[in-house]
């Protein structure tokens, strides 16, 4: 397939890769993470070969959401620098090739934020509609409250304005009122400003309830997502949305404008992630697969976010009670570990018991799966979380540079893991020089799969494999072909693949050393060892498999 369409519609085989800026890397000694720090470590995000960093929220905070809680969309939280330092932090990471998109965070606002301040004055107050207000807690339904540890209701009463207000997440996040046209231009101000400092676009914080969770209900909420996408794309043509959008596939498809694709240009794919995890706890194959083949097609030039972990809890939700309790047992069994009742606030490695092979199989199945890979800062070098930090906050301990940590030679904003995942043990310096270390494991799968845009391109067939550890499948694009088969088990196991059109060609393995035939009825026989991967470009026997990929341009 021709390459000039990567760039263009850039986003769909991008390398995401999310990092709170307070936690990555700390530039002046105070022990919180900032701009400056975060500048000088472009080139090791350049070298590993992400192409879009995806900043959590850095905007003025009172902080009891982990910035999730904006006082401020127009500056920057102090502590984490200036608009100067985030400029020439924008500067550096354009000159380094990569692309910067941030949280946008609007369902909500701190209830610090002036907007809120000046809205519960009193009914009267100008500001009153920019939020949801209401006499009565209703509707109510405590099975909707997202935060279930701390909240059993989506209302809160308002003493001095003696009303209730609407907060679907915590009590100091009251819901922003999109109903109201003011809000909706001034979330446009903000899209743009933004832009201007050099975004090329947003991952939109819980975008469901933005729209829905609204007063007079929209007659078509979905408009206003269709608006901001015009706007967007009115100011800079390839400037992207990134939604979170957690809803059943056949709900999700309208995000992305159904037919259209003039909305979301990437969602999250929620399921195929819970299902991957089912997968790895059954060392079976069959729920990913199945996901993978049920899921809707994007519209064209939308895309898929594929993920394993983010900077949340593994959620489970969309399992069943029987199926997330096996993922439970398998990879939190403690009470310490799970959250919410549906999820674990784990990161991977640990989960896996630290197996590096098994991590690594993981990371190759996220990297070669259908749609742009989005990955958690610290999962290219396999850190652990630290339990003993409140909450989510688990999985957002500092980025490990050195064996002594290296985030920060201050005290460090959050305490690192203890014991085999401690920096010691779990850090970038030893990783750069050790060849079969995670980290270089990463750098060669980001490596193949820039190589192979048809993993993210292409059509994908999921494969039956002949075994149920198996999970195996196929991407097509212009008629060059890449195999990929991920062995989910800890015994070594002989996969079957039939490959329909692939009569008599060869089949190169991206990986590893190798090759193999495909047979004259179309089939190969393929070992994989316990938790093996392999990545096979076809070929037919008269073209180079290095011009396979490209031959038909
Ligand atoms: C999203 C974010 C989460 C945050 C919540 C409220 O779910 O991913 O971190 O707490 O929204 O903003």
């Amino acid at each position: 397939m021709r390459l000039t369409y990567t760039s263009d519609v850039w986003w769909k085989n991008a390398v995401v890769y999310c990092l709170d800026v307070e936690t990555f890397k700390d530039g002046n000694g105070d022990g919180v993470g900032d701009f400056r720090g975060l500048t000088q470590q472009i080139d090791y995000l350049a070298g590993l070969g992400v192409t879009c960093l995806w900043l959590m929220p850095f905007f003025p905070t009172p902080n009891r959401d982990d910035g999730y809680d904006i006082t401020d969309f127009y500056s920057i939280d102090p502590r984490l620098g200036t608009l100067g330092d985030f400029v020439e932090f924008m500067r550096t990471a354009h000159d380094r090739g990569m692309r910067v998109i941030a949280d946008l965070v609007v369902n909500h606002t701190s209830d610090q934020h002036p907007w809120f301040k000046e809205s519960r004055k009193s009914k009267n107050s100008p500001l009153r509609d920019w939020y949801v207000w209401s006499d009565k807690p209703e509707p109510d339904d405590p099975s909707k409250v997202v935060f279930p540890d701390k909240e059993d209701s989506l209302w809160e009463w308002d003493n001095r304005s003696k009303q209730y207000y609407l907060h679907s997440f915590y009590k100091h996040q009251p819901d922003l009122n999109v109903a109201n046209p003011e809000v909706r231009d001034e979330i446009t101000r903000i899209l743009g400003f933004w832009m201007e400092l050099g975004l090329s676009g947003f991952r939109v914080d819980a975008v469901p309830f933005l729209i829905e969770n609204v007063d007079p209900k929209l007659p078509d909420p979905h408009e206003f997502l269709q608006d901001m996408r015009a706007f967007m794309t009115r100011r800079k043509g390839g400037s992207i949305l990134l939604g979170e959008v957690n809803v059943p596939y056949e709900d999700l498809v309208q995000y992305f404008g159904d037919g259209l694709g003039d909305q979301v240009t990437m969602c999250f794919d929620f399921i195929s992630m819970q299902k991957a995890w089912l997968s790895l706890a059954r060392q079976n194959a069959g729920p990913l697969a199945d996901a993978l083949r049920e899921r809707p097609k994007p519209p064209k030039d939308g895309q898929w976010a594929m993920f394993l972990r983010n900077h949340d809890e593994l959620t489970l939700d969309k399992l069943t009670d029987e199926e997330r309790q096996e993922v439970f047992d398998a990879f939190g069994p403690e009470k310490d570990m799970q959250i919410f009742g549906r999820g674990l606030r784990r990161r991977l490695p640990t989960m896996l018991g630290g197996d590096l092979r098994r991590v690594k199989m993981a990371y190759s199945l996220l990297f070669s799966l259908p749609g742009t890979p989005v990955i958690f800062y610290g999962e290219e070098i396999g850190m652990g979380e630290n339990l003993d930090e409140e909450g989510r906050l688990a999985v957002r301990v500092p980025m490990q540079w050195t064996r002594d940590g290296g985030f920060s030679p201050a005290e460090p904003v959050r305490e690192v893991p203890e014991g085999s995942f401690a920096p010691d043990r779990v850090n970038v310096a030893d990783q750069k020089r050790d060849t079969a270390s995670l980290l270089r494991w990463f750098q060669l799968l980001i490596e193949r799969y820039r190589e192979c845009p048809e993993l993210a391109w292409g059509t994908y067939t999921v494969l039956d494999a002949g075994h149920h550890a198996v999970f195996a499948h196929r991407c097509d694009a212009d008629g060059a072909t890449v195999v990929v088969a991920h062995n989910l088990c800890d015994t070594a196991v002989d996969a079957e693949l039939e490959l329909a059109g692939l009569e008599g060609q060869q089949l190169t393995d991206l990986l590893v050393d190798g090759t193999l035939d495909v047979s004259a009825d179309a089939k190969v026989k393929l070992p994989l060892e316990p938790h093996g991967c392999r990545w096979l470009r076809a070929s037919p026997p008269e073209i180079a498999p290095e011009d396979a990929g490209v031959m038909s341009q």
